[in-house]
């Protein structure tokens, strides 16, 4: 919202269905417009002497933004087109005790030690949720929606609850955050240094869960979406992330895209896995051009449609392999029955002695590894799948290929809409900002 580089937004519509000719190497969009372009009504908003701005919430109902920035949150009237009018101002800073903390531990008082508000959102009817990294000691709050003023405590001081595991301790990190149900997903870095990560469940009464420390689990992700669905065999939610492995037989680092999905009703182990997620499954994601060598295999963003007949994942993608001004954009969109799909297929199964996989082809018995009634207290069968939790097979892009792909141009974040055109054709138009 505030570098110095223009913004591109770029309206790009696609039919509904794509041949193998109608994918184009230069897309041009339908509309592009830099950022402060007079031909474009493009409401504005921004508070003098606040930065930072990073994280958005829309209320459809309200027609209410709220926007968190760096030390305080706003909520912003969006009801007239085209104007952005402030409605209150809610300020959130860290603690001088946590900002001295977080400078003596190295951190830059100027630049790292305030309060990065990372997230934003509905818990229940009356109440946001909100988590901002308090000066590298991450700190969650409730918001009253009706009054947007903290939920105070009985010394009048906002009620905070501790953020490690909900949001990153650093600004910089990407992370990903979805309420299903008064219950807090995330995907996140959860140290001080940000060297480790976890995808964990936490709010509501029951117990909370996290993915096992091992690398086996999550290897350096970064994560960039989450999505909820609901499914016949339970509801599930999806975590999207790139991870980054260090390969012996390579110089270099792979990256790799990733979906991973863990069941709502999962209450972890009784005696194995206790607190641990028991039905996390993970798989690759794919994006490439066919007969390329070079996938696009860093994942930028994700946005799930669900207003068409089936729920799509459309995913910017970009390659570890170009870089800089070079860089190449991809847009690549998933069909959520190809990912079902591939968790219902085989695993990848782990040594754990030899640390070497060989593929585990499960053989029909109930449950599987990863399926929602894994029953909690079947310690033998929780002892085998703690290491069945990637899957053999990959996930492919819709049509194998990518919807579209830009050079030279680096793609932060997509959003998807569908119209129906006056000839009632089914356009997707895809809304891309570098
Ligand atoms: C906050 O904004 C300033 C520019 O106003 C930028 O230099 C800095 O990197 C931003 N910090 C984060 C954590 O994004
Ligand atoms: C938002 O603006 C509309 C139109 O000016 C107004 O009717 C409404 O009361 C405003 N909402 C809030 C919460 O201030
Ligand atoms: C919303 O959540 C809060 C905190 O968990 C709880 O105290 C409150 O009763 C809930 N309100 C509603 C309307 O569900």
């Amino acid at each position: 919202m505030e570098s110095c580089l223009p913004h591109l937004v770029l309206f790009l519509a696609i039919s509904e269905f794509p041949t193998l000719t109608s994918l184009s190497l230069e897309a041009i969009p339908r509309v592009t417009f830099l950022r402060g372009d007079p031909h474009r009504t493009f409401a504005w908003f921004s508070q003098d002497g606040h930065r930072n701005y990073s994280t958005l919430l829309l209320s459809k109902e309200m027609g209410t933004l709220y926007v968190g920035a760096r030390d305080v949150l706003f909520a912003v009237n969006t009801s007239v087109i085209g104007q952005l009018d402030l409605i209150k101002e809610l300020q959130w800073k860290a603690t001088e005790r946590k900002v001295a903390d977080c400078s003596f531990k190295g951190k830059s008082k100027e630049w790292d030690c305030f309060n990065f508000i990372r997230m934003v959102l509905p818990l229940n009817a009356s109440y946001l949720y909100t988590c901002g990294t308090f000066a590298f000691s991450p700190s969650c709050a409730y918001i009253d929606v009706e009054t947007f003023s903290f939920v105070q405590d009985a010394d009048g001081e906002p009620r905070t609850e501790a953020g490690k595991g909900r949001c990153p301790f650093d600004p910089r990190h990407k992370y990903t955050a979805t309420i299903v149900d008064g219950e807090l997903y995330t995907g996140t870095t959860d140290d001080f240094q940000g060297t480790e990560s976890s995808i964990s469940r936490n709010l509501g009464p029951r117990v909370g869960l996290k993915t096992e420390t091992s690398s086996n689990w999550l290897q350096d992700p970064t994560f960039v979406g989450s999505s909820s669905l609901p499914e016949s065999d339970g509801e599930k939610i999806y975590f999207f992330f790139t991870e980054t492995r260090s390969k012996t037989d390579l110089l270099q680092k792979l990256s790799q895209s990733m979906v991973a999905r863990v069941c709502k009703s999962d209450v972890g182990g009784e005696r194995v896995l206790q607190k641990r997620w028991i039905t996390f499954l993970k798989a690759q994601l794919l994006c490439y051009l066919p007969d390329d060598r070079f996938p696009f295999n860093v994942l930028q963003d994700v946005f799930v449609s669900k207003d068409g007949d089936e729920p799509v994942v459309y995913g910017i993608f970009s390659s570890q392999w170009s870089q800089g001004s070079s860089q190449t954009s991809a847009v690549c969109a998933y069909s959520f029955r190809d990912i079902q799909a591939v968790f219902k297929g085989s695993y990848k199964m782990l040594h754990r002695e030899t640390q070497s996989w060989s593929v585990y082809t499960h053989d029909g018995q109930e449950p599987r590894p990863g399926a929602c009634n894994m029953d909690p207290s079947m310690d033998s069968t929780l002892n085998r799948v703690k290491d069945l939790l990637l899957m053999e097979g990959v996930v492919h892009p819709i049509d194998q290929q990518p919807l579209l792909v830009k050079a030279r141009q680096h793609y932060t974040k997509i959003a998807v809409d569908t119209v129906v055109s006056i000839s009632s054709v089914r356009y997707r138009v895809l809304f891309l900002i570098t």
